[in-house]
């Protein structure tokens, strides 16, 4: 353990949408988990021709032999060999900043519901990727950490981490989960139902990017009597050309309404399985919101409308994850972390 202070520590949150990564406790990169591949002529494995801000330029806008990929889909592995091939090329990329540098240690954030055999399979990667021992944390504890939170005490803090591809709901203490929920319900879901309103609405056809960016621009979680609009461009289903439409915050409501009923009914259902101690104590701390769906206006007031809590917003709310790891790994050695494996 004494070797963890001199060779170089690494903190990955290896996200559905993005990856962040610390190295020695300064965030060092900050890149789309996308992935473009072209077909390599006779063999079935295919190469891999950017990765992470460049290859997210591509999605949607490729020819035919090229592809881009998210590998990671619903907080876990869609693309095994994909998702590998991206973590060593990021892990690489970190290092090679630096002069030569050991063999680093690895702290991996992974989904509360990921499986034996997924969080295996993710280890693997790293320890491919060169490094020398690879841990792996629960994503809530991580995101609890980096949000601040002091999770030693024996009162209970909730939070919920709302990334791309799950939300994580989960209740700690003592440095444990005491209850946890993770739904296949967040940013990704949200930019779904975007595209079909403005399918069904406008007759129009948009991209994954294009719907991002209205939720980002205008989207609202919550009423408010403050109109905002804006005009987007996107495929007309009749014309086939590019057409403008204006789309509001109200739409905007209207398209997430379902997911974010979804939302609420697991925050109520943890509350309601919450022992009641951790109840008072979350009824006085309020609960903590991290990941990017955390910026989505409104979201905190629909959340404190339907709960009664208080609800804080996460400083800097997409970086907490990878933050936590790394104050995870400082922690090592000072305490006893039942909350990091290192099988
Ligand atoms: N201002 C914003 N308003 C609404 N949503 C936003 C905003 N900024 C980012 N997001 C959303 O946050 C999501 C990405 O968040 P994050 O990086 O925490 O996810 P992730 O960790 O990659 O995913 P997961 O935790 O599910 O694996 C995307 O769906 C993105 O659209
Ligand atoms: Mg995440």
């Amino acid at each position: 353990m004494l070797g963890l202070f001199k060779s170089p520590r690494i903190s990955i949150d290896l996200g559905t949408v993005n990856t962040l990564i610390y190295f020695n406790n300064k965030l060092a990169l900050d890149e789309p988990s996308v992935v473009a591949v072209r077909d390599t002529p006779g063999s079935r494995e295919k190469t891999v021709i950017a990765v992470g801000k460049e290859a997210k330029l591509m999605l949607g806008r490729t020819p035919g032999s090229i592809e881009a990929i998210r590998p990671m889909k619903d907080g876990v592995i869609a693309d095994f060999s994909i998702t590998k091939n991206m973590l060593q090329h990021f892990i690489k990329q970190v290092l090679h900043s630096g002069f030569f540098t050991p063999s680093p240690y690895v702290l991996i954030c992974v989904p509360y519901g990921a499986t034996q055999v997924e969080r295996r399979a993710i280890k693997e990667s790293a320890v491919e990727a060169g490094a020398k021992d690879v841990f792996l944390i629960d994503e809530p504890i991580a995101a609890a950490l980096g949000a601040g939170m002091d999770i030693s005490q024996s009162s209970g803090c909730m939070v919920i981490d709302i990334g791309g591809g799950t939300s994580e709901i989960a209740i700690m203490s003592l440095n444990g989960v005491v209850y946890a929920d993770s739904l296949r319900v967040a940013g990704d879901a949200f930019n779904e139902e975007i595209v079909k309103l403005v399918r069904a609405k406008h007759k129009i056809i948009i991209g994954e990017n294009t719907a991002e960016k209205i939720k980002e621009e205008i989207g609202s979680a919550f009423k408010t009597s403050t109109v905002k609009q804006r005009t987007y461009v996107g495929r007309g289903i009749a014309s086939g050309l590019p057409e403008k439409f204006i789309m509001t915050n109200i739409q905007v409501l209207e398209a997430l309404t379902i997911p974010l009923n979804a939302l609420i009914s697991a925050i109520r259902v943890a509350l309601e399985k919450t022992p009641p101690e951790l109840s008072s104590d979350i009824a006085e701390n309020g609960v903590m919101l991290t990941g990017g769906g955390a910026l989505l206006s409104g979201l905190d007031l629909l959340i404190k409308d339907k709960t009664n809590l208080d609800v804080h917003v996460a400083e800097n709310p997409l970086g907490c994850v990878a933050r936590g790891g790394s104050i995870a790994l400082d922690l090592i050695n000072k305490q006893h972390m039942a909350f990091l494996s290192a099988e």
